[in-house]
């Protein structure tokens, strides 16, 4: 059978990979793809570099229409990234009924909509396997492995950038630019960082791995971020003497109002294999009704391994696409037509509705009294108590000092009590600076 053809808009990190291994690899790749998979054309803004990188026979140009124009391209490959060129591109090549594959979690999490409709109405495929944790074949096994499941959560490391910062910082006592700085260089962190560490690339990928478990549009908006940009290194000391690890998690999680969307630092126990992961490794961990608990691991970004979920994407769309559309694997895992609508049966629910476990850390003057009154705040309001450590305040504030931290870890609570509590505890004028919260997550 002849070669599939393929066009690869933007041959950068991932797109030299991409390129690259299916060199390397072509021969296995055509024995299980059934046909050959041959990048024929490839756009880049850089056409002098992407020539050095693809060498001779390939045709290489600057604007990346030339490709969608093309008539012998089946497959386009979005490796150019954001939401502005590559939403117009990811569209048009859909409208010229091309196949798409993508590792672009911030077009799909944000556009994911319109663009999974517009391929539904052109009976193409659009596959992003490596817009969700790189290399892991995560989105295939929340598709396919686990479809036999109610699924009932997620969560997940799935920010490679933010997981190596808190491990360098936890591990080698680092200052966090000084490792983002490492991670830039890797080729880990995105073109604007400040998605990286306020959690807004983890938000993305959550928001795929939400829809596809639940059946529910992508819903990006609703989701609540918060970044580890306002986290202390005195709290990643404070967690591992309470024996937990900080991990920024993306969580999603089916409860009987709706279902929770979150990123956020979470407090996890040091003995679960997820607060074991460190440097730029990703990690997700799926709860099924039928399976129980599953893990995932690897290497959630880098060339080679973002690559190798790329092409899984065209092996798929090779060996699917003279398959009846209707008869495929669904974009998002369920039947377009019963996913529930954004306000139905399983709405994305506000933070103030999350029901979650936290620690606190309260910077307070050191005196009698002060623990019993916070203790009586979080008593009146319903919170239960877990643990409280009280630091010495020579071993916080220096010899002599009159300040110390006192650290509470409570048990479940929903958010919209914590957040009162912690407005009231805020008000005393024994609690002198401003206090600290950080969602755990037990995870069992
Ligand atoms: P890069 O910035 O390394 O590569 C993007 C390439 O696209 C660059 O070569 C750029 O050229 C080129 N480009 C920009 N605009 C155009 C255009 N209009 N037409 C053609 N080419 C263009 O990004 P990455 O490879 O790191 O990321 C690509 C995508 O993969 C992003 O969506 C990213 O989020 C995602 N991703 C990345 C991972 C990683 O580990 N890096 C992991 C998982 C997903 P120039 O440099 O000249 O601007
Ligand atoms: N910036 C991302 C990360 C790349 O650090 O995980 C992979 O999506």
């Amino acid at each position: 059978m002849k070669p599939i053809q393929v066009g690869l808009l933007g041959i950068g990190t991932v797109g030299s990979g991409v390129f690259n291994v299916l060199q390397r690899n072509q021969e296995e790749i055509r024995r299980r793809a059934g046909r050959g998979i041959e990048i024929t054309m490839v756009a880049d803004l850089d056409v002098d570099r992407a020539k050095a990188a693809v060498g001779d026979g390939i045709e290489v140009v600057n604007d990346a229409r030339a490709i969608i124009a093309n008539p012998d391209i089946d497959i386009v490959i979005e490796l150019i990234g954001g939401y502005g060129i590559a939403r117009a591109l990811v569209l048009e090549a859909i409208a010229a009924g091309k196949h798409v594959v993508t590792a672009n979690k911030a077009l799909l999490a944000v556009h994911g909509t319109e663009i999974f409709a517009a391929a539904s109405a052109k009976g193409v495929m659009v596959a992003f396997e490596a817009a969700v944790a790189g290399g892991i074949p995560i989105i295939k096994a929340l598709r396919e492995g686990l479809t036999a499941n109610r699924l009932q959560w997620i969560a997940g490391i799935i920010n490679g950038t933010t997981n190596f910062i808190l491990s360098e910082m936890r591990s080698k006592g680092l200052d966090f630019d000084v490792v983002l700085k490492e991670a830039q260089r890797l080729g880990y962190a995105e073109a604007d960082p400040t998605f990286d560490i306020e959690g807004v690339d983890a938000a993305h990928k959550v928001t795929l791995m939400s829809a596809i478990a639940f059946g529910i549009p992508v819903q990006f908006d609703k989701a609540y971020v918060e970044g580890i940009t306002k986290l202390g290194a005195a709290d990643i000391k404070y967690a591992e003497q309470l024996g937990y690890r900080i991990k920024l998690l993306g969580i999603t999680k089916r409860v009987d109002k709706g279902v929770e969307l979150r990123v956020h630092p979470s407090l996890v126990p040091s003995k679960r294999l997820i607060a074991n992961v460190e440097g730029a490794m990703n990690a997700v961990v799926v709860q099924g009704d039928a399976v129980g608990t599953t893990l995932y691991y690897g290497k959630g970004a880098g060339s080679e391994p973002t690559a190798s979920a790329v092409i899984a994407d065209l092996v798929d769309i090779a060996r699917l696409h003279t398959a009846d559309p209707e008869h495929r694997v669904p974009h998002l895992a369920f039947q377009a037509h019963t996913l529930t609508d954004a306000m139905g049966t399983l709405p994305v629910l506000p933070m103030s509705e999350v029901v979650t476990s936290y620690y606190l850390r309260l910077r307070v003057a050191d005196q009698a009294g002060v623990l019993a009154k916070v203790t009586g705040l979080l008593a009146e309001a319903g919170v239960s108590i877990d643990a409280v450590l009280q630091r010495e305040a020579d071993e916080v504030g220096g010899e002599g000092s009159t300040q110390t931290d006192l650290i509470i870890l409570t048990h479940d609570t929903r958010e919209g009590t914590m957040d009162a509590v912690i407005a009231q505890m805020q008000a005393l004028p024994t609690v002198l600076a401003p206090i600290t919260r950080i969602r755990k997550e037990e995870l069992n």
